[in-house]
């Protein structure tokens, strides 16, 4: 399996308890490689297309609700099978569920307010990673000539 990006959030909750630090940390220790990151307020428009497979389900107000309610922090990570491991280190959607030693198992209780999001596969990484970074913010970094 090639290198691999995955989009990643720090979803309000995490900035607002301060836990960006110790969840950046876990990715970082894992050995991913940092490509981009930024601090966003996530807009009804951004939301609306960053969870557009989940119109309509009924938890779907409360999601955009909260997403869109504070600071999060947007990211891409990169490196082999970053997608599935980036999942592994979150642990379930359901906190209550999550495994110990997952970001979900160890720090979150509220399936809405889990924490994290991150990419469930290369497209959606793209298509996720558009919403929220330039072409320019995506080609910055190790090994680019660009500049800021
Ligand atoms: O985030 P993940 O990919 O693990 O789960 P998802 O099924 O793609 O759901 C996206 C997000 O919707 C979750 O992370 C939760 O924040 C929220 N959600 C919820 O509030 N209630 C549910 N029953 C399922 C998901
Ligand atoms: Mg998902």
């Amino acid at each position: 399996m090639p290198v691999s990006r995955t989009f990643v959030m720090v979803k309000p909750d995490g900035v607002r308890r301060g836990l960006v630090g110790a969840i950046v940390g876990r990715l970082e220790a894992k050995g991913l490689c940092l490509r981009a990151m930024k601090l966003v307020s996530v807009s009804s428009a951004m939301a609306a297309r960053h969870y557009e497979e989940h119109r309509g389900k009924p938890y779907y107000p409360e999601l955009v609700q909260f997403i869109t309610a504070g600071p999060a922090l947007a990211m891409v990570w990169e490196g082999r099978e970053a997608v599935a491991v980036v999942r592994a280190l979150m642990g379930a959607t359901d906190p209550a569920k999550a495994a110990p030693g997952t970001i979900r198992g160890d720090w979150a209780l509220s399936i809405t307010e889990n924490l994290v999001h991150g990419s469930d596969g290369e497209e959606s990484a793209r298509r996720e990673m558009e919403i929220y970074f330039s072409p320019a913010e995506l080609s910055a970094g190790p090994g680019s000539t660009a500049s800021a």
